[in-house]
């Protein structure tokens, strides 16, 4: 069966919206495998964005990241890589729809223009693959 690599970023946390998010999913019907509430180390975030490490808004991507705890976990399900994504909502706020995640407990960028939008999840299957690897040291 598919698996897909999530985070509760640190917003949420801080939020008190651990239960909320997990509920979702649960509720969802996909199976939640591994889950550790951690401190995102930098060298972790560098390699977990590698993509994203040359952009203008890196710096500030980093800081919100290492704001606080996060929740990082691994769950399972029929198409659940892409089922995320939509439970997700579009990564701006502001585009989110309603019924989403981002879409009903975030907002658009502030001052700080890191984009806090709450909840990560894989892209593809290729990402859920090295993301569990990276973060839980497993295959
Ligand atoms: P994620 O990887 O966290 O699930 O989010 P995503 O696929 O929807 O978006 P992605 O393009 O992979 O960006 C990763 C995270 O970087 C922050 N971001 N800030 N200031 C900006 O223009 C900007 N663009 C992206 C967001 O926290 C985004 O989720
Ligand atoms: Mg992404």
């Amino acid at each position: 069966m598919e698996k897909t690599f999530f985070m509760i970023k640190p917003d949420a946390v801080r939020r008190g919206l651990i239960g909320e998010v997990l509920s979702r999913i649960e509720k969802r019907g996909f199976v939640i495998e591994r889950l550790e509430l951690c401190q995102a180390d930098e060298n972790l975030l560098k390699a977990h964005y590698a993509a994203l490490v040359d952009e203008p808004f890196f710096p500030d991507l980093l800081a919100y990241m290492t704001s606080g705890p996060l929740v990082i976990g691994v769950m399972f399900g029929n198409d659940v890589i892409a089922s995320w994504r939509l439970m997700m909502g579009a990564t701006k706020p502001q585009e989110a729809l309603p019924g989403t995640i981002r879409g009903d407990f975030a907002q658009a960028a502030g001052a700080n223009q890191s984009i806090e939008n709450v909840v990560h999840g894989s892209d593809s299957a290729a990402s859920a693959k090295r993301e569990i690897g990276l973060w839980f040291n497993e295959v």
